[in-house]
């Protein structure tokens, strides 16, 4: 696909790796080749999936003139540290409005990406209670910047609006340019679904290049019909934007919402058990609310024996390591 005419920063230094899983793939049985695409890896503080969306988010405020972003997440949000990471690097001010999706979860003193936040030289953080409506928020924020005569951006929670998710059509393609490569034939990609821009992309990307292998998403937080819907419009409205023709229909997109546990962000036995999984048959760390749970979905779903015998399943790893430091007790418990 044709992605020049669009503003964009080069974050990324070239590809992330494909690596195949031998040592997790034997742990789990059932006959299937594991491999994992190491979005973790890519730069940005502590790695991980929104550097992909920020390419162009960030390109497009810069375009705009902005001197400040300000974005929006949970309390321990990934999204958060990297906008403020690509903010500090292209000397733009970063502003954070933060959702305490758990009550009382936020701590000003906790470490993790909140932590970081504060490295990374976040100028200001409101916290504000679950259910908040995080798009008037960060209006409101906006306004109050340009009345200080600051030219405020505004990138959406999670960079997941059609500019975002280009990033991740990106990393379809990209992801397509690597089996080509290395004649490696992916029967399927599983990716975590969140606030949808890293599925809605993938899902387009997929499309627009005519590559042909299914995408499903771990959700992290909603049910399966709300969140497979939240995907398709963002998938639509980036297949529009990128002028994909092929077209996208409601069937390819996949969501299981049976990982999610008692909510967003709350630990479950079987991702503490996914993350140790992962750590010491590969060296992978995982994240406790996003790779995590979807790591916990890929791990359910091949003990189900629902990818056939011999299938090689392609897990997309979004990052998110630097919160497993605040979920240390977990980790210990159980
Ligand atoms: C580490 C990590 N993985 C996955 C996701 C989910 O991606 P998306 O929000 O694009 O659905 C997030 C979202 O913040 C994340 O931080």
């Amino acid at each position: 696909m044709n992605y020049s005419k669009f503003p964009r920063r080069h974050y990324l230094q070239g590809p992330t790796p494909i690596e195949f899983l031998p040592s997790l793939s034997q742990a789990l049985g059932g006959g299937v080749n594991l491999y994992v695409k190491r979005d973790d890896l890519l730069p940005g503080s502590g790695g991980g999936n929104k550097t992909r969306k920020l390419e162009f988010c960030i390109a497009d405020a810069l375009e705009q003139g902005a001197d400040s972003i300000i974005t929006c997440g949970a309390v321990q949000s990934n999204h958060c540290r990297l906008t403020a990471a690509w903010s500090a690097k292209e000397g733009l001010d970063c502003h954070l409005i933060l959702e305490e999706r758990v009550a009382g979860s936020y701590k000003a003193e906790a470490s993790g990406n909140n932590f970081l936040f504060e490295l990374l030289d976040v100028k200001s953080i409101d916290v504000v209670p679950g259910g908040t409506d995080m798009m008037g928020a960060m209006g409101a924020k906006a306004d109050a910047l340009a009345e200080a005569g600051r030219k405020p951006y505004i990138i959406p929670g999670g960079a997941s609006n059609a500019i975002g998710a280009t990033g991740y059509a990106v990393c379809a393609e990209e992801t397509m340019g690597q089996l080509n490569a290395m004649r490696l034939m992916i029967d399927h990609i599983l990716v975590p679904s969140g606030s949808a821009g890293t599925h809605a992309g993938m899902v387009v990307g997929m499309t627009g290049v005519n590559g042909g292998i299914p995408i499903s998403g771990v959700n992290v937080s909603r049910p399966k019909d709300v969140q497979e819907e939240i995907v398709f419009q963002l998938a639509l409205e980036t297949a529009e934007r990128l002028g994909v023709e092929n077209a996208i229909s409601r069937d390819d997109i996949v969501c299981f919402d049976q990982y999610v546990g008692p909510g967003y962000s709350l630990p479950t036995d079987a991702m503490v058990e996914a993350v140790k999984l992962f750590a010491k048959t590969e060296a992978i760390l995982l994240d406790p609310v996003y790779s995590g749970k979807a790591a916990a979905g890929l791990v359910d779903l091949v003990r189900q024996g629902h990818f056939p015998k011999g299938a090689n399943v392609l897990f997309l790893h979004t990052g998110g390591s630097p919160a497993l430091f605040a979920y240390m007790d977990t980790f210990r418990q159980v």
